[in-house]
Order: C-alpha cells, then structure tokens, then sequence
C-alpha cells in the first residue's frame, strides 16, 4: 500500500482538514457549496454528476438532500470514501481518476476536487475526465494555487527536518501547472480564484491541522515518528502563541477551473 491509499485507508485526517479550512477561514471557504453552486449550471435538471474522489462524500449527499432529480455518482480509489458515501441516493464505485469505470460521453458534470494531487498521471487523468464527460459538458477542478500556506508549509518543513531526515517532496500539482494542461485537453477553460487566509486563535487549531497534513511530508500515521512529529508540532504552535502572540495567519487560495468539453 502507498502512502496516499494508507492515508485515505480512513477519513479521519481528511475530515480534520475539511473541518478546519471551513471554521478557520477569512473570508469563508465552503468548496461544497461553490462547487454546488456552479455544477448546478452545468448538470441541469437530471443530469449525471460524477465526484471523482469524493472523499467523505459530504457533496454528493448534499446534492441528494436538496432533492436532486439526476443521478449522483461517487468514484474513488479509498474502500473507506466508497463504502462512506454510498447510499442516500448516491451510487458510488471505487476507480482510479486514470482509468474511471465509467462509460464515454456519460457525464454531465464531472467533478475533481483537491485530489489531483494524487494521481499517477495527470495527463491520463484529464484525457479520462475528457472522454467521460458528454460533448458540451463540463469537467470542474479544484487545486490549491502554488504557495499557499507558506507559514504552515514552513512549520511543518521545520519540524519533519529536524531529525535529519530530508523532507519528502510532495508531487504538486498547482492552478499553474494545472491552466496549461487543461488547455491543452479542453475546448474552453475559466478560472474562479478563492484568496483569503487561515487565522486561528488558539494553538490546539493550529497543531490539528498541521498534523493532519504530515502524510504529505511522508510520514505513516501509526508510526513513532509520526507521533514524535505530532508533539513537535504541538509545542511548536504553543511557542507560536507564547507571550499572548496572535491570533495566527496564514494566507491561503485556490482556483476552480471549469473545462467545457
Ligand atoms: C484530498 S481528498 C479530497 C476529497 C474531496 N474531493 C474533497 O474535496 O473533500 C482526495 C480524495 O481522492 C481520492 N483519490 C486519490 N487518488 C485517487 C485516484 N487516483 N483516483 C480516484 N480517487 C483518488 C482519495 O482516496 C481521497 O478520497
């Protein structure tokens, strides 16, 4: 099992980070609720959506809830995220973003949200969202921009270094690397930025987010390194709040790129 199947093999660490953008955000960061807001456009009345990597599935049983008339359906390569959001009116498989088992032309919407970070192939991964899409439907993305977070990036740089092991570059994918590719693959591309900042007023905020991303600075959750690097990181958001210093910022953004096919 790889790294990322390990992280997924369970939501925990997915959720915390969810939870914590939608709290500790300025001004407000709902992805679900954007991504619901514009999918709508595109999907229509009855429609097929299709959440690749839905993670904890919270969108598509949103969708349901609201009464949505088309079919919703998750894919994701976690048994976690499948068996999760499956139910309530939503069908969902277990795929890979590059290879979706899913028929040509079937989609009206397809979504990719924060997880083409992951896959093996990007290129793979766009030509798949391209030919599951239907002629005149659209492929929506969600990627972080490049450097966002910097002082958490850095907190976390800091601490996994300190024990003399390198830290692990994560495979990025950001909106820049993303425009071109998209181009590349799709008739007509917009782009709707998200800018804001993180901002957090206790120290226990700051060090549930931190650890909840030390998976993608290599470390296994379960391990002792792991949970050395849990406490580090602890006492060094608490340093970072010593002395009545705060509250904490941080600056943070995304793009959300709409590709019609
Ligand atoms: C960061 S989470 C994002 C979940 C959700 N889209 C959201 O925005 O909250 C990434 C999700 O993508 C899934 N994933 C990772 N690589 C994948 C792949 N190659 N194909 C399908 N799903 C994948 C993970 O299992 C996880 O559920």
């Amino acid at each position: 099992m790889d790294l990322i199947e390990h992280e997924y093999a369970d939501l925990r660490a997915l959720r915390t980070r969810r939870a914590m953008h939608r709290a500790y955000s300025s001004p407000v960061d709902d992805v679900d609720e954007v991504t619901l807001a514009l999918a709508r456009r595109w999907a229509g009345a009855r429609g097929t959506v299709v959440d690749v990597g839905c993670g904890t599935g919270d969108l598509l049983r949103r969708w349901a809830r609201d009464g949505y008339a088309g079919q919703l359906v998750g894919v994701d390569r976690s048994t976690a995220a499948v068996s999760g959001t499956r139910g309530g009116g939503v069908v969902v498989v277990r795929g890979d973003a590059c290879a979706l088992p899913l028929r040509d032309g079937s989609a009206d919407c397809l979504l990719e949200r924060h997880m083409l970070y992951h896959v093996a192939d990007l290129r793979q991964a766009l030509a798949e969202s391209r030919r599951v899409v239907r002629p005149g439907g659209a492929f929506v993305a969600v990627v972080n921009m490049m450097d966002t977070t910097p002082r958490l990036a850095r907190l976390l740089r800091d601490c996994v270094s300190s024990e003399g092991t390198p830290v692990r570059p994560f495979p990025r994918v950001d909106s820049e690397s993303l425009r071109p590719l998209l181009k590349d693959t799709f008739a007509e591309v917009e782009e709707t930025e998200y800018r804001g900042e993180l901002v957090f007023h206790e120290p226990e905020q700051l060090a549930a987010l931190a650890a909840s991303l030390l998976v993608f600075y290599g470390l296994e959750r379960g391990t002792a390194r792991h949970g050395r690097m849990v406490e580090a990181l602890r006492e060094e958001a608490a340093r970072a709040f010593a002395g009545g210093a705060g509250p904490w910022r941080d600056a943070k953004g995304w793009s959300l790129f709409v590709a019609r096919r």
